[in-house]
């Protein structure tokens, strides 16, 4: 979940209302209220009887800062229609858990408490996670009524495979939090690249000197993978070509792994066809030892020399292709970042590159950049690299040629 907590711009402002029904699940849910304030959406809880069986209205409300729904009855609300007045200028009501019950009772339009009443009188998206057992779960009727709810234009997250509270493994686990989280934020998230294939490398490169020991640096790779991320919310046919690191794949991007220079090339090229947008992150290796050692080289005492051969550039070899796709360029220096960046566009003949100072971003969560294109520099203000490649992201999507 640690790739989504930051992320903040399209859930901001956001009201959601979280429906959670009867399910263990329920506990996770209060995972999610969390995660989903901290991206910045206004978070709504509506509590069916059942669901307050397993979390109390208290842990929901002290989660989301405001108070907690759980009657249809309850005279306080605006208007004494507490269904009517939730609902209002809500962006999207996510129900999680969804029991087989609610689900049921969705399918048939029944509005027999807050949360199925506040459903049936929205306007706005309905998102369910479904969580039961998994014999509940493949009943051709909870079947038949989560087709009838697709049908309606309900969108369905999950459920997920694996092991159950009650003991047994199968379909009907709630997905992750995280999984949830991503999901609505790549709901919201404008589709500025739909239609088009984007090619990223991140990571570094391990250039092996022998079967254990390589040259490599410390490139964490979260840069890129957030680039990746942000690319696939956008719409885009994302694949990733990533060096060594220990990310998982970000949600709808195909992950190619190559450790090194030379691999990752090959890889590029490999998928390259049919790219609009390449986009190299990846702190490439600049040298690769002349030989690899077929065994573990021994320890003599002696000085022992190193001969390093210098490995293509990817970025510079892709950007002048005849049929080049529009190419955007990193550099992380380690001072003069605006002579050494622009110089470097220039060098590699690229519309648009981010440069950054090494101190401002390696290993961290956060990056101070600037982009810079053919109209000049354009400084983004320090924030968490998931928001800066949105905004990379926003700016190259402004730049690139209709496609
Ligand atoms: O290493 P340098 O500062 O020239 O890297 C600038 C850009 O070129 C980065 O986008 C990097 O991913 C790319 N590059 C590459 N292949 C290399 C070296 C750099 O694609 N061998």
């Amino acid at each position: 979940m640690e790739n989504y907590i930051h992320i903040i711009g399209c859930l901001r402002g956001r009201k959601i209302v979280l429906g959670v029904s009867g399910g263990i699940a329920a506990y996770k849910a209060a995972a999610l209220a969390r995660e989903l304030g901290r991206m910045g959406a206004d978070v709504h809880v509506a509590l069916t009887e059942a669901g307050a069986r397993f979390v109390s209205a208290l842990t929901f409300q002290a989660l989301s800062g405001h108070r907690v729904w759980t009657s249809l009855w309850d005279g306080s609300a605006e208007n004494g229609m507490p269904h009517i007045a939730l609902g209002r200028g809500a962006d999207a009501i996510l129900v999680a858990p969804a029991s087989a019950d609610i689900i049921a009772r969705l399918a048939h339009g029944r509005a027999d408490d807050l949360l199925t009443a506040l459903c049936l009188a929205r306007d706005c998206p309905l998102f369910l996670a479904p969580a039961m057992n998994r014999q509940m779960w493949e009943n051709p009727a909870t079947q038949r009524n989560v087709a009838t709810l697709r049908a309606d234009g309900v969108i369905i997250l999950g459920p997920d495979e694996g092991g159950q509270a009650c003991g047994e493994t199968g379909p009907g686990r709630m997905l992750e939090p995280g999984a949830l989280c991503e999901a609505l934020l790549a709901f919201f998230t404008p589709r500025l690249l739909a239609g088009r294939k984007v090619v990223v490398t991140a990571g570094p490169t391990f250039e092996a000197i022998d079967p254990v020991r390589g040259i490599t640096n410390s490139s964490s790779g979260k840069m890129g993978y957030a680039i990746a991320a942000a690319c696939a919310r956008s719409g885009a046919e994302t694949v990733l070509v990533s060096g060594p690191v220990a990310l998982p794949a970000p949600a709808g991007v195909r992950r190619i792994e190559a450790a090194s220079a030379l691999r990752m090339r090959d890889e590029v090229l490999a998928v390259l066809p049919g790219a609009d947008v390449f986009i190299a992150v990846a702190a490439v290796a600049d040298y690769r030892p002349a030989q690899t050692a077929g065994h573990k080289l021994k320890k003599s005492g002696q000085p022992m020399r190193l001969e390093l051969v210098p490995n293509p550039d990817i970025l510079a070899e892709v950007a002048a292709r005849p049929d080049a796709p529009f190419c955007v360029g990193f550099a992380a220096e380690s001072q003069e970042l605006d002579a050494y960046a622009e110089n470097k566009r220039r060098a590699k003949r690229l519309p648009m590159l981010v440069g950054n100072l090494l101190a401002d971003s390696v290993g961290g969560d956060d990056n101070t950049v600037v982009i810079y294109d053919d109209a000049g520099r354009h400084p983004l203000p320090r924030a968490p690299k998931a928001l800066v490649a949105r905004q990379i992201v926003e700016h190259l999507a402004r730049l690139l040629p209709a496609g």
